[in-house]
């Protein structure tokens, strides 16, 4: 039972890159305590152990989530070994907050979820995006109605990653590919706002290891709208996304799963006038003027600034951002709640089972895809 007067107590399981970002996020949280850390190795758990003054340090996952002082384990392996994470420390009776893709495939997803359920454990995907303060503003902007009904969403997610064999994102045993580890974003931000959609399709190229180095997913929503995202190991991608209502649309600014900025547009009213209109009874003087003063790229973004009235909201982001969804889990773990509103384990498990159709789709199995 986790005390509501005292922080609560974290222990976090692997100690690579994002451990490390966590840990450090971890520090900004009120009521949050990194009380202790497990590695596969003493000496990687001392060293985290040292850098960010953790009192506890275990030589083995098992010892960790068996400490019986800690409250909830971060789980910050790779993909393939969050199923068995997550459910060893359910099993010794610890809230879990696991990284994403919360598992390789849904029926790993099925089980962790299941047994969190029984064991009447909070658990939760460490799905960061959904806390960030600027999407939560756009989600109230989209849910009042405020650039009309939603039309088209699109969402690129894409860095260059230098190809290595033995590198996790290049290698099938590990759950390897863009879509788990970086299309799941765009996919998540779209469940998030718009909820499941009614159609999946995809296509994606894979490069030599058999990982999708790249791909490009659609989904089609009942209310006609759809969802275009992509995601890439190749190349840049824009890294933003834009949502396009009938009344105005909103740019999340790269990077869109973090975002210190956004911008509301809103469309005119009525249809708009067109500048030619107001040639027609010019002189050829003043024609010239507007031609050229419509060439001129101040004037252009003015007459659409005009047009097109922009708000642009900003936020300075906490530490690193990984804190926020911390801030959730210890709101959640102090009120009793099993799972948060914002990231609920009903949309991990469709996210994920979204992710296994584009999969069959592209021919793509991991290994743990066999029962
Ligand atoms: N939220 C985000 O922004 C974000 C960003 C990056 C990654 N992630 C997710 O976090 C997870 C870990 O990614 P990462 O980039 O932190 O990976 P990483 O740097 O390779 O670290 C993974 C850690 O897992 C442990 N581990 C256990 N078995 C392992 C094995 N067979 N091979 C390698 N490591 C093993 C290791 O810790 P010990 O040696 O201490 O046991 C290792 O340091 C992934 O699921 C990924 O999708 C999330």
């Amino acid at each position: 039972m986790v005390s509501t007067s005292q922080p609560i107590r974290w222990g976090i399981l692997g100690t690579g890159f994002i451990a490390q970002k966590f840990a450090d996020g971890l520090r900004s949280v009120p009521e949050a305590q990194l009380w202790a850390v497990g590695s596969r190795t003493l000496a990687s758990a001392q060293k985290f152990a040292h850098q960010f003054n953790v009192p506890k340090v275990y030589g083995s996952y098992s010892d960790l989530v068996n400490d019986p002082t800690i409250d909830v384990v971060y789980v910050a392996t790779p993909h393939i070994y969050h199923k068995e994470n997550c459910i060893s420390s359910l099993k010794a009776r610890k809230a879990v907050l696991c990284e994403k893709p919360f598992t390789v495939n849904a029926r790993e997803a099925k089980e962790v979820i299941t047994l969190a359920r029984e064991q009447k454990l909070f658990c939760m995907e460490a799905m960061w995006m959904r806390f960030m303060p600027l999407i939560q503003k756009v989600k109230q902007i989209v849910d009042r109605g405020d650039i009309g009904e939603i039309r088209l969403f699109t969402a690129e997610f894409g860095y260059p990653t230098q190809f290595d064999p033995n590198n996790r994102f290049f290698k099938l045993e590990l759950g390897g590919g863009a879509l788990l580890d970086r299309g799941v974003y765009p996919l998540s931000l779209a469940f998030f706002l718009f909820g499941p959609p009614n159609q999946i399709s995809g296509q994606a190229c894979k490069g030599n290891s058999g990982v999708d180095e790249q791909s490009a997913m659609l989904l089609t929503y009942e209310s006609s709208m759809l969802a275009i995202l992509s995601s890439t190991l190749n190349t840049y991608g824009s890294n933003s996304a834009i949502i396009t209502g009938t009344r105005g649309k909103i740019v999340i600014h790269e990077p869109f799963y973090e975002p210190e900025r956004i911008s509301l547009i809103k469309f005119p009213d009525s249809p708009v006038v067109s500048t030619a209109k107001y040639c027609v009874n010019s002189s050829r003087l003043k024609q010239k003027l507007i031609t050229l003063m419509k060439r001129n790229l101040l004037v252009k973004s003015l007459v659409s600034k005009l047009r097109y009235p922009t708000t642009t909201f900003s936020h300075a982001n906490e530490s690193n951002g990984l804190s926020y969804q911390a801030v959730e889990v210890v709101r959640c773990l102090k009120n009793g709640e099993r799972e948060s509103p914002i990231m609920p384990l009903d949309h991990t498990l469709k996210i994920m089972e979204t992710m296994d159709v584009l999969r069959q789709q592209w021919n793509l199995k991991y290994p743990q895809d066999i029962d």
